[in-house]
């Protein structure tokens, strides 16, 4: 054999088994995540109306793990699919690597999951097996929960009415079907419950646990928050219509925030979101529709929402940033013209 074609060989053969071993590696060692806790979280009844209003309202699960009429504004849950799972979530609606499918988290799925291993996947980010789940699930944030939060949240999902759904298995591009492996961590101990009194405090564990800056922070390009751009907006939704809509600028910059909102209106947007997903607004195709979960979030109570708008306004760097919230299907733009 030729000396350059055997080291070309040679090198080949030595990368092979370094990806080999990568592999192997990678397979073994991660995720590190600790064996799920040997608990049983009783259902009382302070907890089944905690875990009730957090899932509702806050944390989101339902307009995730559920079907929603995007034919209207919003797009309401359909009620008769709390949990159901199957709500896809890929590259094209917002730039996500793979195709993902939201879980059934109905006791049909659940119900051979021990209250620890549901508390594991909602803090560390893995499945029963100990399997990565992709962090579009925000288990990142569900791990700023306090305990009480959290075991609120595992009694009502007990509480479901089971739906015999298996949704698709997800699909992961190269190389995040490694990379996401290593994401799962140890959160640690429970963060303690904030003290209500506190209002910024406060305000910073509602924002977390709603989830506002994933959407209304742009993105990288890797996925990744866009440095110095929090809150700011931008992040796009791409609807099968062809219509593309931005989250918009929440920071407290006067001319482009919100800055100039009061706390009474900021209560009442959210009522009104409410009230118009809530009576199924319908919306014609290429028509502006949002993701963000109006319905779920105004039934939050005023104080919930005034804690949220303190923390925007108090804690949230201004950042000068024109949105455009809507663009119409190209068809649309052309006819309109
Ligand atoms: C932004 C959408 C979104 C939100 C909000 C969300 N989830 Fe998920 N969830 C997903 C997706 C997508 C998956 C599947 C991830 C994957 O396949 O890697 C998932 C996976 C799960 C799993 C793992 C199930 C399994 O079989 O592996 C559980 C349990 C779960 N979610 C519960 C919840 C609960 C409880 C909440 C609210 C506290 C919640 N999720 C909020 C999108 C979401
Ligand atoms: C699933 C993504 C998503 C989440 C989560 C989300 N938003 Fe939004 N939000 C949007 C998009 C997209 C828009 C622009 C379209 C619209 O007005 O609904 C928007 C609009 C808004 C508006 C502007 C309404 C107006 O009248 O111009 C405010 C205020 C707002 N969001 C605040 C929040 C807060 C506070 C949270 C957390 C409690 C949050 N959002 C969570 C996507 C989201």
């Amino acid at each position: 054999m030729k000396p350059f074609i055997k080291i070309v060989t040679g090198c080949a053969a030595v990368l092979a088994v370094a990806c080999a071993v990568g592999y192997a590696y990678l397979n073994a060692a991660f995720p590190k995540v600790e064996p799920a806790g040997n608990i049983r979280i009783e259902a009382t009844p302070q907890r089944l109306a905690r875990g009730q209003y957090l899932v509702r309202h806050v944390t989101g699960c339902l307009g995730c793990h559920s079907d929603r009429d995007w034919g209207c504004f919003s797009g309401p849950i359909k009620e008769d699919t709390l949990g159901k799972g199957g709500f896809h979530l890929d590259k094209k609606l917002m730039g996500l690597p793979g195709d993902f499918y939201a879980k059934n988290i109905t006791p049909y799925h659940l119900k051979d999951w021990t209250d620890g291993e549901i508390v594991r996947a909602l803090r560390s980010g893995v499945n029963k097996r100990g399997e990565a789940l992709f962090p579009i699930m925000p288990y990142d944030d569900f791990s700023g929960l306090a305990q009480e939060d959290l075991y609120s949240i595992v009694a009502y999902l007990r509480t479901l009415k089971p739906i015999a759904f298996d949704p698709h298995a997800r699909r992961l591009d190269f190389p995040v079907n490694l990379i996401v492996k290593t994401i799962p961590q140890n959160p640690g101990p429970f963060p303690p419950a904030p003290d209500r009194k506190k209002t910024l405090e406060y305000g910073r564990y509602m924002v977390n646990a709603t989830g506002c800056m994933h959407c209304h922070t742009p993105l990288d390009g890797q996925g990744r928050p866009l440095p110095g751009m929090e809150a700011a907006g931008g992040l796009e939704f791409h609807w099968p219509d062809g219509s593309t809509v931005r989250s918009v600028n929440i920071t407290p910059d006067k001319e482009t925030g919100i800055g100039d909102w009061s706390k009474d209106y900021f209560v009442k947007r959210f009522k009104l979101g409410q009230k118009m997903a809530q009576s199924h607004t319908p919306v014609k195709p290429g028509g502006f529709n949002t993701p963000m979960p109006w319905q779920e979030y105004g039934g939050m109570t005023g104080g919930d929402l005034a804690a949220i708008y303190a923390y925007l306004h108090n804690q949230v760097k201004p950042v000068r940033h024109q949105v455009e919230k809507f663009t119409p299907p190209a068809s649309q733009t052309a006819f309109a013209q």
